[in-house]
């Protein structure tokens, strides 16, 4: 009979302990009202700027496999990326690829008008491509201005690629249409270069142009000639 009691005591207060373990585990429900752990890993990036670390040239799928891959995907989870992996993502999306300051993406007339904007949850930063650097603008978390969808608070980073018009000078894009045909057509390229990058490294990507474009100008403090032209989110998927 006292084993019996103090076998059902035993089992009370290993699940009185159980239940108060998980329940103190720090968690909330995002915007897709799925749960998710607060313990993420924060980026270490500095103000006003980081050096990013070098890019392993020869890392990921072959471009092949990379194609094969190649797809949008919205099962974004809260995993932090890597510093590492920053750095290759942006080098990937429009680093400078040869000693005259050319990139990875092509840009009509050579004129690099596409500004790369890295909201993150940490902050905003601008990617300097010639110093292969982030340049800290906003210390805020403005994730969920990146983006229509709910995923952009939840997954690390999104990148807003932003059209400077004052780059693009001279008779080729001498009207606003042709800025805008440039633009759209030069961001193109740099947003396939991110989905190839994340096809070869088991990340997922998706495109926005679902962007509240007025709200994100003021967020990002954008002036009358940055014209904000796409969004691209990218992390890791949820298991
Ligand atoms: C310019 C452009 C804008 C897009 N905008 C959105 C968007 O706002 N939201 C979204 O969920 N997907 C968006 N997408 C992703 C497309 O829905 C997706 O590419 C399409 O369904 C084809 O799927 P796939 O990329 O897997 O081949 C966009 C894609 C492109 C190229």
């Amino acid at each position: 009979m006292n084993l019996e009691a103090d076998l059902t005591n035993f089992i009370f207060l290993t699940s009185m302990i159980l239940v108060c373990v998980s329940g103190c585990k720090p968690s909330v429900k995002n915007k897709n009202n799925k749960k998710r752990n607060l313990e993420v890993k924060t980026l270490k990036l500095e103000f006003p700027e980081t050096l990013l670390p070098d890019v392993d040239k020869k890392s990921g799928s072959s471009l092949m496999e990379a194609l094969s891959k190649r797809s949008s995907a919205r099962n974004f989870s809260d995993k932090s990326l890597e510093i590492s992996t920053v750095s290759e993502l942006l080098w990937a999306a429009a680093g400078v690829n040869r000693p005259d300051g050319r990139r990875t993406a092509p840009t009509a007339v050579n004129w690099q008008e596409i500004d790369i904007y890295a909201v993150t949850r940490e902050g905003v930063y601008i990617y300097n491509a010639s110093k292969h650097s982030l340049v800290g603008v906003e210390k805020n978390d403005i994730r969920e201005f990146a983006g229509k969808q709910a995923f952009t608070s939840v997954a690390p980073i999104t990148l807003v690629f932003v059209s400077n018009y004052d780059k693009i000078t001279g008779r080729h894009g001498d009207d606003e249409t042709k800025k805008a045909f440039y633009s759209a057509t030069d961001t193109g390229y740099i947003s396939q270069n991110v989905y190839l990058y994340c096809a070869s490294k088991g990340l997922i990507t998706v495109a926005l142009g679902l962007v509240d474009r007025e709200t994100l100008h003021k967020k990002l403090n954008l002036n009358q000639n940055q014209h904000i032209i796409l969004s691209q989110t990218v992390g890791y998927p949820e298991k």
